[in-house]
């Protein structure tokens, strides 16, 4: 017959009972389990409260309103995102700015781009021309968010030019 029959191993009746080894690993079980047991309800509770339509997967980001971005033309640098954005006829494409070879921001140039960390050069539609970069530089997918916003996906990329423009529907 076991000394002492209940779950944490120790004689109830003592008036200072000393807690072993093995009460103190079974506490500390009990107490993981209820913690991740909260941690577990706390997740799904989160989740249930932000709906589906707020979650944007964090390799995207927002170029804005479609009205915002499309009046502008040309092509500009977004330091945060190490993106070029690229506006036309009321098309828009996003190019990245990490050099292929080591990672280098690279600058625009009158002949397309050029990296001042290992001097590799890209063309205007970002194919490498020179220097170490071993490929071009990628286009991003642009579309439109269901907020209306046009958002960029930096993982979905592709290395067609013509196929990187994104024409919102009004
Ligand atoms: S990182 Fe651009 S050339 Fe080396």
């Amino acid at each position: 017959m076991p000394k002492y029959r209940n779950s944490l191993n120790f004689d109830r009746d003592e008036k200072d009972p000393l807690m072993t080894r093995r009460s103190f690993l079974a506490l500390m079980g009990v107490g993981a389990c209820i913690a991740g047991a909260g941690a577990l309800f706390n997740a799904s509770v989160l989740g249930f409260l932000y709906p589906n339509a707020m979650k944007v997967p964090p390799s995207t980001f927002s170029l804005g309103r479609p009205d915002d971005v499309l009046t502008r033309e040309g092509k500009v640098f977004n330091a945060r995102q190490k993106v070029f954005i690229e506006t036309s006829a009321g098309r828009v494409r996003v190019q990245t700015a990490v050099c292929t070879h080591l990672g280098c921001t690279v600058n625009l140039v009158d002949t397309g781009y050029s990296c001042p960390c290992h001097g590799s050069t890209y063309d205007s539609y970002g194919r490498n021309t020179g220097g170490p970069a071993p490929s071009p530089l990628v286009f991003f997918k642009v579309y439109k968010g269901a907020s209306g916003d046009l958002l960029v996906d930096k993982a979905q990329a592709t290395l067609d030019w013509n196929d990187a423009w994104f024409t919102p529907v009004t």
